[in-house]
């Protein structure tokens, strides 16, 4: 029901699904390894945002909107993707960014010119989260009284409409494990602005109800905003699940581990830097500095520490952020 419910909602056809669920190497003594490609989304050069954007978009087609905002860090993945949307579905789109504008745009920025979109550059910086939110806010207002029938898409389109992509994937590595013949034993991403987490958390919360035996949802946090938010992780999973008629969230299901970010967001650690080369030179995938690199980083720690043994099947959802690997200090040389 609550799945035939999901099929219902607006939802824009925009990433390559089902990615892959990639088999990778056993640790020494440690689980057996697998990759959910969702860095291979397709949607302006890939990435988990492509998820969230099908119901985003969905809910703005239906709402009529002609245009699209939204907000991010100067290099941001989100804001990237939504401009691809943007490109897709003929909407106008404005991204509010941190920092200056730059002589030359590089990664993501380059990327998002190229799509078309307008940037709108704070001076803000990357961490200052609040400021940017407020800028977002106010542009949409400025673009609503111009005439225009904005969408307005929070930080890392972190809403329950966004988050029903992540409760879609959720179900999607589920069955994909089933047919492998394992019931993964963790599911470790990494988080910031919290919403494929909470999606994660809602569809962990659905499988559990139909009579599933569930995973862990390990959320390695890139951003030291996601810890303040960590109640809030399971008000958007509730809320993202009363959008199929479900409840059963469980605070008790919440794992943020914050060992892993280092300074803070966009600051390079040297765990990530090896997990990085590791997974470069082991598996040919391809991790980023600001993401996905610590996530690895704590899915390695993880086993270092023996949580998982050689039984176990660990699932590591590869969250993209390819293009700001091309930038000076992308990856660790
Ligand atoms: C590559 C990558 N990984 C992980 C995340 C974190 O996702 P979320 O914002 O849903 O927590 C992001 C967010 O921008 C990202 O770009």
């Amino acid at each position: 029901m609550p799945l035939r419910r999901l099929s219902t909602l607006p939802r824009s056809n925009l990433a390559t699904l089902p990615t892959h669920l990639e088999q990778g190497p056993q640790f020494e003594d440690g689980p057996r390894l697998w990759i959910k490609r969702d860095d291979l989304t397709g949607l302006g050069a890939g990435g988990n945002k492509a998820r969230k954007l099908e119901y985003l978009c969905g809910h703005a087609m239906a709402e009529g909107a002609n245009c699209l905002i939204t907000v991010g860090a100067g290099q941001s993945n989100h804001c990237r993707m939504t401009a691809a949307a943007g490109a897709r579905l003929g909407l106008e789109t404005h991204l509010v960014l941190s920092g200056d504008r730059p002589d030359t745009l590089v990664g993501n920025q380059l990327l998002s010119h190229l799509f078309g979109a307008h940037l709108h550059f704070t001076g803000a910086a990357a961490s200052h989260w609040g400021a940017l939110e407020i800028a977002r806010e106010v542009l949409t207002e400025e673009l609503a009284a111009d005439g225009l029938r904005p969408h307005s898409i929070p930080m890392g389109g972190s809403t329950a409409v966004g988050a029903l992509g992540y409760l879609a994937g959720f179900i999607e590595i589920m069955l994909q494990s089933q047919e492998s013949g394992f019931v993964p034993s963790a599911i470790v991403f990494t988080s910031s602005s919290g919403g494929t987490h909470a999606g994660l958390l809602a569809g962990k919360a659905l499988w559990r109800s139909l009579g599933n035996d569930v995973p862990d949802v390990v959320a390695i946090g890139a951003a030291k905003g996601v810890l303040m938010g960590m109640p809030d992780v399971v008000a958007l999973a509730t809320a993202t699940l009363a959008l199929v008629g479900e409840s059963g969230v469980l605070a008790s299901d919440v794992e943020i581990d914050a060992d892993y970010l280092g300074e803070d967001y966009g600051i390079p650690t040297e765990g990530a830097d090896q997990a990085i080369q590791w997974a470069a030179r082991t598996g040919g995938w391809v991790l980023d500095r600001v993401y996905s690199g610590k996530g690895f980083a704590g899915l390695m720690g993880h086993v270092a520490q023996g949580r998982w043994g050689v039984d176990d099947h660990v699932v590591f959802i590869h969250t993209g952020g390819l293009p700001s690997v091309f930038i000076d200090g992308g990856v660790p040389l």
